[in-house]
């Protein structure tokens, strides 16, 4: 989509539809100023009741050439005083879902009367626009696609820069949601591996490499290499560098690390078949991280960055592990099999200890680890957990400042007991059903080496079965992740 910032008046701008904002207290001053143009029509349809001003409502109104624009969407934004940039990215999404089928030109009126700065506004609309018109059904045979291709801002061209930045975030998340959402015969570790390619040729600083099965036992991933022996579909260890040229500190590598599972039927340990399709979305976390990556260099941030994404699919073939193997770790603990469906677990172990020999002085993983983060956390937002408290802070406030929610999760040595083996080092997983994502937490911390660490659970966020009530509509994934790290990476460089 295009998008631009014009110094033009709501009430001079051409386009299909133009957006004016209106909240529980009435028309905006922007709303307004069009209705002059329109002899009050607004507030005539207001007083009657046709207009509604809760937030996530759009509706249409025709203007029948009384001024450029051809029809003003009147977008709902809720109470004046709770508006936030969730409220605009909201209100975008609401615009563009219901105007998308007959709208090409979409003009969106600032409003410096709401209580959010013109800049932020202008940020999270074009936000909510781009995420809100995102298609999942790609492959759908349809003669209703949406038609929106261009978005106008009215207003202060000042807000040009923060415009053009998130605009191109946001096409990386929904690049993101494309890997998540395309089905596991189409998004195998090798297209993973691909796309990290394509990244690589196409964005400058960035390189590409990918280790197939037996470079992965090579370097001893006896716990990766177990996961991926029971599919026929061959494992990945996808791995992204990005070297700016000038980064600010030499001597920080922020590493980020994946779980992509492209397809998790639980293994051995088989998984209830209903709704076992949207285990596609298991690789959302290295979706996330890949194209973060991509996001980061095309920004040029000055920061150093190593990605590592560890890609298979979790089968019950005739080779699959087993409850019971006991396996290596490539930091060379071993690993007691009790569930084959705490996988995740077991490859991020060894793409954590990749991303530390190469090189990595702070880490952050994303894995849809634990339903359980789901059933505590629901679709909203993201569990963190860490081994340092400044480390996980400064990740809570990316994400709650980038649109990813996230919530700090505590982490504890006396949890280790559930997850102590008899036969082995550690076990993958207790038959209790108590603190899962903690104690999947606390495994993963004799992974992730010396120095700052942090996990994110993002089980909840990453894939929706439903709409959530908010600019993110669709079915499918949400690019969770992609914001937080870019919004992290800039705090990092800067
Ligand atoms: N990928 C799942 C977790 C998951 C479930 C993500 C639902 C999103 C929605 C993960 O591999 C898994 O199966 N976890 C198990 C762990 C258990 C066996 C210890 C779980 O949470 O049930
Ligand atoms: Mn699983
Ligand atoms: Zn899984």
């Amino acid at each position: 989509m295009q998008v631009q910032v014009q110094a033009v008046a709501p009430a001079e701008v051409e386009a299909d539809t133009l957006a004016v904002p209106l909240t529980e207290e009435g028309l905006s001053e922007t709303a307004n100023a069009i209705d002059e143009a329109l002899d009050g029509l607004l507030q005539q349809l207001l007083e009657e009741g046709e207009l509604q001003s809760d937030l996530g409502q759009a509706h249409v109104v025709h203007v029948r050439g009384r001024l450029p624009a051809k029809r003003i969407a009147v977008a709902g934004l809720g109470k004046r005083d709770r508006i936030d940039a969730d409220a605009l990215r909201t209100a975008g999404a609401a615009v563009a879902q219901e105007s998308s089928q007959f709208t090409s030109s979409l003009a969106w009126a600032l409003d410096s009367s709401l209580p959010l700065p013109v800049e932020g506004q202008a940020r999270a609309l074009v936000e909510g626009t781009l995420l809100g018109a995102y298609e999942p059904a790609r492959w759908k045979h349809d003669d209703h696609k949406p038609k929106l291709k261009s978005l106008v801002l009215c207003g202060d061209t000042s807000v040009t820069e923060g415009v053009e930045r998130t605009t191109r975030i946001a096409e990386w998340v929904n690049r993101a949601r494309d890997l998540v959402n395309s089905p596991p015969n189409e998004a195998t570790p090798e297209r993973l591996a691909a796309r990290a390619g394509e990244i690589a040729s196409d964005v400058e600083h960035v390189e590409a490499d990918a280790l197939g099965p037996e470079q992965i036992k090579e370097q001893g991933m006896g716990a990766f290499a177990a996961v991926a022996q029971g599919s026929d579909v061959e494992p990945r260890l996808v791995v992204l560098r990005y070297e700016p040229p000038e980064p600010s500190n030499r001597d920080f590598v922020l590493g980020l690390v994946g779980k992509a599972i492209t397809f998790d039927t639980g293994g051995i340990s088989l998984k209830p078949s209903l709704h076992m399709q949207d285990m596609k979305g298991d690789m959302a976390g290295g979706a996330a991280v890949i194209e973060a990556t991509g996001a980061i260099a095309d920004l040029g941030l000055p920061i150093r960055v190593l990605a590592v994404v560890a890609a298979c699919e979790n089968m019950p073939g005739g080779d699959a592990y087993r409850p019971g193997d006991i396996l290596t770790a490539a930091n060379g603990k071993t690993i007691e099999v009790t569930n084959t469906d705490a996988e995740g677990r077991l490859v991020l172990a060894d793409a954590l200890w990749y991303a530390r020999e190469n090189g990595a002085t702070h880490v952050l993983d994303l894995a849809t680890l634990t339903g359980a983060m789901e059933l505590a956390l629901g679709d909203l937002y993201a569990g963190i957990f860490s081994n340092d408290d400044e480390w996980r802070e400064q990740i809570v406030a990316a994400g709650e400042a980038s649109g990813d929610h996230a919530w700090p999760w505590p982490m504890h040595p006396r949890y280790r007991r559930y997850v102590d083996s008899a036969f082995a080092d550690i076990k993958n997983s207790s038959d209790l059903r108590q603190g899962s994502p903690v104690l999947a937490a606390e495994f993963l911390k004799e992974f992730a080496g010396e120095g700052p660490w942090a996990h994110a659970d993002i089980a909840g966020p990453a894939f929706l079965e439903r709409p959530r009530g908010d600019y993110l509509s669709q079915r499918g994934g949400t690019g969770y992740g992609v914001r937080l790290i870019v919004e992290l990476a800039s705090r990092l460089a800067a």
